[in-house]
């Protein structure tokens, strides 16, 4: 039972921490795009990856609501193909829908 104290500190102190991450992160950000904006639900999409910020920074972004996207320059294609971005995971066959198809049917692009 002593040798679990340390242990049991470690997870309190790791899951406060995570907790805490979690708390500066912003629930969602507003991508401003002519063809309608774009909600990205930050939180939702950390939850989906169980709280690992590791997915997407700083592999994908730094943690910035400033720094470029790298994802509307060119459209989107090139972003799927080469799997940067947003296409890391939104590309056709991969975990989340793709753009083709999907502009303004209410998953991404919201006009007004
Ligand atoms: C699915 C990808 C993804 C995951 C997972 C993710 N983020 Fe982000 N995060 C983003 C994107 C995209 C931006 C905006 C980047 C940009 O504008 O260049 C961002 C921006 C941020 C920002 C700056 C914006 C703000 O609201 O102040 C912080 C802080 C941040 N993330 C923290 C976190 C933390 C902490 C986690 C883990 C709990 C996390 N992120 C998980 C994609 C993600
Ligand atoms: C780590 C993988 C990952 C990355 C990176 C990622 N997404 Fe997602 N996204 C998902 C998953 C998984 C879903 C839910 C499954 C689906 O709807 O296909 C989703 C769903 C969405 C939705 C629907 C609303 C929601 O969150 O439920 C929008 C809009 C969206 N993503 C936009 C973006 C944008 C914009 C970016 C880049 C800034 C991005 N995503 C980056 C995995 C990702």
């Amino acid at each position: 039972m002593k040798n679990l104290l340390p242990l049991l500190l470690m997870i309190a102190l790791a899951t406060g921490l995570l907790a805490l991450a979690a708390d500066t992160a912003s629930e969602k950000l507003i991508l401003k795009s002519k063809m309608g904006n774009v909600t990205f639900l930050h939180a939702k999409h950390a939850e989906r990856e169980k709280g690992d910020c590791k997915v997407c920074h700083d592999k994908l972004w730094p943690q910035s609501a400033t720094a470029p996207l790298g994802w509307a320059a060119g459209m989107h294609k090139p972003a799927e193909a080469k799997k940067t971005s947003c296409g890391a995971c939104h590309h056709p066959k991969g975990p989340a829908f793709s753009s083709v198809g999907n502009c303004t049917n209410s998953k991404c692009h919201v006009k007004g």
